[in-house]
């Protein structure tokens, strides 16, 4: 195996996994000799992890390898330059990508990252053309080991990939493959590993997380397969996790055992993102949510009661084929009721390939547009009153790194604000107490109530 120092720069598009992704595949190529660059100038291997999820998303690609392209040109003379196409997009076109963009050398899926050395090998033998986009997943895990690189003190674990739900908006199923469960024992081994190089925060990642059910700890087989909440708590008991979070769960996969541990497990930080997507019933059925409004609502009131202090965010699409006014209406009564922290709220566009772009009753552009401005006034109102509501209460902060300011800590609270502080840069990568004495849209300050360390 060569050790020459090599540029490695790799850019990544869309969601957690893809971050998540990325840092594995960093942590594969560092013993070739790999090193991070900052720009594709210059570097010796180029990765483009892809995203599949919003509109566009292979043109984007296309149009940024045309940007390598002279990039490529100018590194031929000293020792060349290798471009990988990754993620999602890989996933979902394959050969496809080397045919039309020839200064592709190779293309590699979500599931084969820990061939990426052998892929680089033989595209280097065979001049490009090397392909892997199989879905083997368990291979994969087994393969990456446990040993990452972590900066920071919060890190995200994949515990679960792909999903069998089949909304009829979403290509996931599609590029990232059936439901699949990391082993209780690899999770356990890689936060452990994590915890012993400073990490205090975990979130735990999966496209349909609380669908989990992973193979028991070894000895515990008996038990048989294990929820999220099982995980959970199992987690919290490793010693330097303060905090664990996970993200992002599908209403239909809410099991009782989860909402206890938001009561039981003081770890389990108190902030849920559960998305619903719309109001109506007759628009969730037609996206294939298979759940009511109602259900949600009826969820959610079970968390709040198993855990009071639990905030709320999601996702919402406006606009999905068929969705009239009194469908949207019936979006808005629900995030009344519901009343989110913080919520993402997106334009329905058409995937390629998914049941709801071939449907005939699309909405117009301008009616998803105003209907989205009136979502997000709604939304950024909760979330203002949300981030107010926090003045006058003293919340546990994660300290992450200094602030913009001399003597100012920048950290996190349960909830994921920002928070800035006066304090000692001792405090970093431990947890304090504020008093919250301000709130804006994005960010919370407050003052130390004291430097003693708490459990959450
Ligand atoms: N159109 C708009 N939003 C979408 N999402 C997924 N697919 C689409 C689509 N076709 C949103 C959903 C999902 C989030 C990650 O992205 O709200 O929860
Ligand atoms: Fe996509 Fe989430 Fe629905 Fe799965 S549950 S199809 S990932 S939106």
């Amino acid at each position: 195996m060569s050790t020459t120092r090599k540029r490695l720069f790799i850019k990544t598009y869309g969601c957690q996994m893809n971050v998540y992704d990325s840092d594995r595949m960093k942590d594969v190529l560092t013993p070739l000799g790999y090193e991070s660059a900052e720009t594709p100038e210059g570097a010796d291997l180029v990765i483009l992890n892809t995203c599949h999820i919003r509109e566009k998303a292979a043109e984007k690609v296309y149009s940024e390898l045309g940007r390598l392209r002279p990039l490529k040109d100018e590194k031929a003379a000293s020792g060349g330059m290798t471009i990988a196409v990754a993620g999602c997009v890989a996933q979902a076109e394959g050969a496809e990508i080397m045919k039309r963009a020839p200064v592709v050398d190779l293309v590699v899926g979500p599931q084969t990252y820990h061939k990426l050395p052998e892929l680089i090998a033989q595209a280097h033998r065979a001049k490009g053309e090397a392909l892997d986009t199989e879905f083997e997943v368990e291979d994969k895990f087994d393969r990456l080991g446990s040993d990452r690189q972590v900066e920071g003190y919060s890190a995200f674990v994949t515990v679960q990939e792909g999903c069998d739900k089949f909304c009829t908006f979403c290509v996931v199923p599609y590029t990232r493959g059936a439901e699949w469960s990391r082993p209780v024992d690899q999770i356990v081994a890689e936060i452990r590993a994590l915890a012993a190089k400073g990490i205090r925060e975990v979130t735990l990642l999966g496209q349909n997380v609380n669908a989990f059910h992973g193979a028991p700890p070894s000895g515990r087989e008996a038990e048989g397969a294990w929820g999220l909440g099982q995980l959970v708590r199992h987690v919290a008991l490793i010693g330097g996790i303060e905090r664990i979070r996970f993200t992002t769960s599908h209403p239909r996969d809410m099991d009782e055992d989860l909402i206890q541990a938001f009561a039981d497990t003081p770890k389990l930080m108190p902030y849920f993102h559960l998305p619903v997507q719309a109001g109506s019933d007759k628009i969730l059925k037609s996206m294939n949510r298979q759940h009511t409004a109602e259900e949600y609502v009826a969820i959610i009131d079970r968390l709040r009661a198993a855990r009071p202090d639990i905030a709320i965010s999601g996702d919402m699409i406006v606009g999905f084929p068929g969705e009239t006014d009194a469908d949207f209406e019936a979006t808005l009564d629900l995030v009344r009721r519901v009343n989110y922290a913080s919520c993402f709220s997106f334009k329905y566009s058409k995937r390629p390939g998914t049941p709801g772009a071939a449907m005939f009753n699309q909405v117009d552009e301008g009616v998803k547009s105003a209907r989205l401005a009136v979502l997000q006034e709604l939304l950024s109102d909760q979330q203002a009153a949300f981030n107010e509501s926090m003045i006058g209460r003293t919340l546990p902060v994660l300290f992450e790194k200094p602030g913009r300011m001399d003597g100012q800590l920048h950290g996190r609270s349960p909830y994921l604000q920002s928070v800035h502080v006066d304090g000692p840069a001792e405090l970093i990568g431990q947890v304090g107490e504020v008093r919250i004495e301000a709130a804006s849209r994005n960010s919370l300050s407050g003052s130390l109530t004291g430097s003693k360390r708490s459990a959450a």
